[in-house]
């Protein structure tokens, strides 16, 4: 069954309703970082308990969509002009599921380019940000095809709604800021099929956040996540862990409103330490983090008893993300220099932090995520 945030496109004929035959959209969207770990799912690729991350703003993915009306082969063609391309598997299987919502992109003869700002190779998962941009230009070029101008409040939950069938985290990647996805009372028009901003529950000084990403490793991960969710389903801590992310996610909100770095600390570290748990423990267990991972969050656990203000979390790899406000930047980003780097694969650190979301690259109608 169609979802309603997509019922206008059921009207769309196989020609569109633009004059013209090829359109190209281009999009860069971010990365995010979750603070609550959206960790298994049910059908429809629908999460097990509500997520909430910071969008980054350093760390994008810019892609441009070409689109034409009139060729005999359909779907996604090419990536970056490869036919066998190491994404294009991924994006032809999120296309497909899209077509299934807005039947007319099955139409389209599509070749995707598509470049990430991060270097190659480091260990930086690229689906949320990679996933968010092709559906943003996906939509895009649906949008034009129907010839109608769509409100920006709907334009995003419809884009958010669409990333998610690409890659769960990518949903939140539509908002800047603070974007939370999942149903939960905390928070009004919180829903399972799409992400929503959070920045109305954070105070002023959490949306300046840094976020210092530490490369402890660039081997590809052993075990996509895809597995990793599948493993919630038969997990022996499932009825825990959504109770523990549902609590999780009231204290994190807790912790943003009153600018409470302390509180945000226990609870984002307590989520990134319960996610690799959580995989540990799982038949077949899976070990991701490695002994650089382990310096790390002792080094910043001994450093933020003496008064640095920073805090890790992890993603379902070995690399570690620290967090930190705007205002202890030197004092840290000194710390991480000279403590922390030596544990990182030639040193490496990339640093960014809380970004203001997808911004339009193509040259025509200007749609800018504020
Ligand atoms: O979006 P996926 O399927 O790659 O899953 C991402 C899961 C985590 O990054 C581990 C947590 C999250 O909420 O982003």
């Amino acid at each position: 069954m169609t979802h309603p945030l997509f019922a206008r496109f059921q009207n769309l004929n196989k020609k569109g309703r633009a004059p013209e035959k090829n359109f190209t959209a281009g999009w860069q969207s971010p990365s995010n970082i979750a603070l609550v770990k959206y960790w298994g799912k049910k059908d429809g690729q629908l999460p097990l308990n509500p997520s909430l991350s910071m969008t980054l703003k350093n760390a994008v993915t810019q892609t441009r969509v070409h689109a034409s009306t009139d060729q005999e082969i359909t779907g996604l063609i090419s990536v970056n002009g490869d036919q066998h391309h190491a994404f294009l598997l991924k994006m032809q299987q999120f296309l497909k599921l899209l077509a299934i919502e807005i039947p007319y992109l099955a139409n389209l003869s599509l070749r995707a380019e598509t470049s990430n700002s991060f270097p190659h190779s480091t260990g930086i998962a690229s689906s949320a940000s990679g996933m968010s941009a092709f559906a943003l230009c996906l939509l895009d070029i649906a949008c034009r095809m129907l010839h109608e101008e769509i409100p920006y409040s709907e334009w995003q939950p419809m884009v958010s709604c669409a990333s998610r069938l690409g890659s769960g985290s990518a949903c939140r990647s539509v908002y800047g800021g603070y974007a939370m996805w999942g149903k939960s009372e905390l928070i009004t028009g919180s829903s399972d099929d799409f992400a929503v901003p959070a920045n109305e529950y954070v105070h002023p000084d959490m949306m300046s956040l840094r976020d210092a990403i530490l490369i402890v490793s660039t081997k590809p991960k052993k075990v996509p996540s895809s597995q990793g969710h599948q493993s919630m389903n038969v997990h022996p801590y499932l009825t825990g862990r959504i109770a523990q992310a549902n609590q999780n996610l009231a204290d994190v909100l807790h912790a943003l409103a009153l600018d409470d770095f302390d509180q945000l600390a226990a609870v984002a570290e307590n989520e990134a330490l319960s996610l690799h748990s959580l995989l540990m423990s799982a038949s077949p267990g899976t070990i991701l983090i490695q002994p650089g991972t382990l310096e790390i969050i002792h080094q910043v656990r001994e450093a933020r008893k003496k008064g640095l203000p920073l805090l890790f979390t992890l993603d379902a790899g070995a690399n570690v993300h620290i967090l930190y406000s705007a205002v202890s930047a030197k004092e840290v980003e000194e710390f991480i220099h000279d403590i922390l780097s030596p544990f990182c694969e030639e040193g490496r650190v990339i640093y960014d932090e809380c970004g203001p979301g997808p911004v339009q690259i193509s040259e025509n109608q200007k749609k800018s995520a504020e």
